[in-house]
């Protein structure tokens, strides 16, 4: 493997495209990381807990539940993966917590991509479990590329869009160092 400490990651929306997510995460399992979708995991005293997410929208205007099966399914799906992110940050008792998704858990770091499109770049749910879990001190995700580097939960806790192009764009760097 070509990184000598450990990498923690969860799969994105492109992992899914060829309809084999699992093959993807054994491959990069295989390659020494350590994909989370659901699960806990804990490095020298540092828990991270994760999973991809979903979309839905932030505050008053998320989707609901309400209408068409097509919408129930989708808000279902929303509702499932903050689920999993609940479910790994249940299993952690440590004392800082690293929360990794895919999709954005807060409306502010998808700020800068067309306002059109905010309800699909994150869910507000995730946001909410996150605030419901003292021990979190920070959370990373991906997926909006055109967004903002640094947003909070409403409880202040502070999360990072970590997709490349932010990080090349906004901070000028290749990659962003943080201490728990
Ligand atoms: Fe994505």
């Amino acid at each position: 493997m070509a990184c000598s400490i450990p990498v923690v990651g969860v799969l994105g929306n492109h992992d899914y495209e060829c309809g084999q997510p699992q093959e993807v995460a054994r491959i990069l399992h295989q390659a020494g990381l350590k994909v989370l979708d659901g699960e806990a995991f804990e490095i020298e005293g540092v828990g991270f807990a994760g999973c991809k997410g979903f979309i839905g929208g932030f505050g008053r205007y998320m989707l609901s539940a309400f209408g068409e099966p097509e919408i129930k399914s989708f808000v279902q799906a929303a509702v499932d993966e903050n689920l999993k992110l609940e479910t790994s940050l249940r299993m952690l008792r440590t004392e800082r917590i690293v929360v990794v998704t895919h999709y954005s858990p807060v409306v502010e770091t998808v700020e800068g991509e067309p306002p059109e499109i905010f309800p699909f770049l994150g869910s507000a749910r995730m946001g909410e479990t996150i605030d419901r879990f003292e021990g979190v001190k920070l959370a990373f995700h991906g997926h909006a590329h055109r967004g903002a580097y640094e947003g909070r939960t409403a409880r202040g806790v502070p999360v990072y869009n970590v997709a490349k192009p932010v990080l090349n764009r906004d901070v000028g760097v290749e990659y962003a160092l943080f201490e728990v």
